[in-house]
C-alpha cells in the first residue's frame, strides 16, 4: 500500500510557499536541470483534454534578463505609483511591506539567476468557458512549478506586470504571436527558511454550501 502523505510536510509546503522577493539569493546560480525537474513535476498538473499546451521559457542569459527586467520596471513604476496613492487615500494597512518587497523585486529583477515565463499555445478567445479552459489548462501547472521549486530550496514570485509589454517580451525571446505568456517568475535559491502562512480570509467566511450566500 502506498504510504499516506505526511500532512505536516504537505500542509507546510502549501501554506508557506510565499512570493519570494527580498530573499532571492542573487549570487548563487541555479542549475538548469533543477528548473527542468520542477517543470517535469509541474507538467503533472491537470489540463483540459490533457492537451498539455503549456510551454516554458527559461531565461538565464544576462542580456535577455536585463531586457525583461526593463519591461517589468516600465510597467511597474506607474502601477506602483497609482497603488501608493490609492493606499494613502484609503487608509488600508499592512500593504506597506508588500510594496517594499515589490519595489525591491523591480529593482533587482535583472540580477536574478533565472526567470521562467510559462506560456500556452493559442490565445484566450471565446466565451467564459473557453477562456476559463484556456487559463485553467496552464495556471495550475505554474503553481505546481512554484511548489516544486520551493521543495528544492528555490524561491519564486508570481508576477504578471511585464505582460503590459508582452509584445516586446515576445520579440525579445522569439515567442510566436500564436502563443500566450501567462506569468513571469524569478527563480533563485532563497535565503533563510522561516516562511510563515500568509494572512488570508477565514475559509468559513468565504465558503458557501448549497448555493450563494446572499
Ligand atoms: C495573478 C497574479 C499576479 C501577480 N502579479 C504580481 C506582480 O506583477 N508583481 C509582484 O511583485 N507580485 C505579483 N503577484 C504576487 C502577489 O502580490 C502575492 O501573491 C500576494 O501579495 C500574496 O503574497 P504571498 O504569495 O506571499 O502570500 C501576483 C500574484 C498573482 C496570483
Amino acid at each position: 500500500m502506498t504510504e499516506p502523505f505526511d500532512l505536516n510536510h504537505t500542509d507546510r509546503l502549501l501554506t508557506t510557499t510565499r512570493a519570494v522577493r527580498k530573499r532571492l539569493d542573487l549570487n548563487r546560480p541555479v542549475p538548469r536541470e533543477l528548473i527542468t525537474d520542477c517543470i517535469r513535476i509541474a507538467c503533472q498538473a491537470p489540463a483540459g483534454s490533457n492537451l498539455q499546451r503549456w510551454r516554458w521559457v527559461v531565461v538565464d542569459d544576462p542580456t535577455l534578463l536585463a531586457g525583461l527586467a526593463e519591461l517589468y520596471r516600465r510597467a511597474y513604476e506607474p502601477y506602483i505609483a497609482m497603488q501608493k496613492t490609492a493606499v494613502d487615500t484609503s487608509g488600508r494597512t499592512g500593504v506597506g511591506a508588500i510594496m517594499d518587497s515589490s519595489d525591491y523585486l523591480s529593482s533587482i529583477l535583472h540580477k536574478v539567476p533565472a526567470v521562467v515565463i510559462p506560456c500556452s499555445l493559442g490565445l484566450p478567445v471565446g466565451n467564459q468557458g473557453q477562456v476559463a479552459g484556456f487559463y485553467g489548462s496552464v495556471l495550475p501547472a505554474v503553481w505546481s512549478f512554484m511548489l516544486a521549486a520551493r521543495s528544492r530550496g528555490l524561491g519564486t514570485a508570481w508576477t504578471t506586470l511585464h505582460l503590459e509589454y508582452e509584445a516586446q517580451a515576445r520579440d525579445l525571446l522569439g515567442i510566436p504571436d500564436t502563443v500566450t505568456q501567462v506569468a513571469l517568475t524569478p527563480v533563485a535559491y532563497y535565503t533563510g527558511d522561516a516562511f510563515k502562512p500568509g494572512s488570508r480570509r477565514p475559509a468559513e467566511e468565504i465558503t458557501y454550501f448549497n448555493g450563494w450566500k446572499s
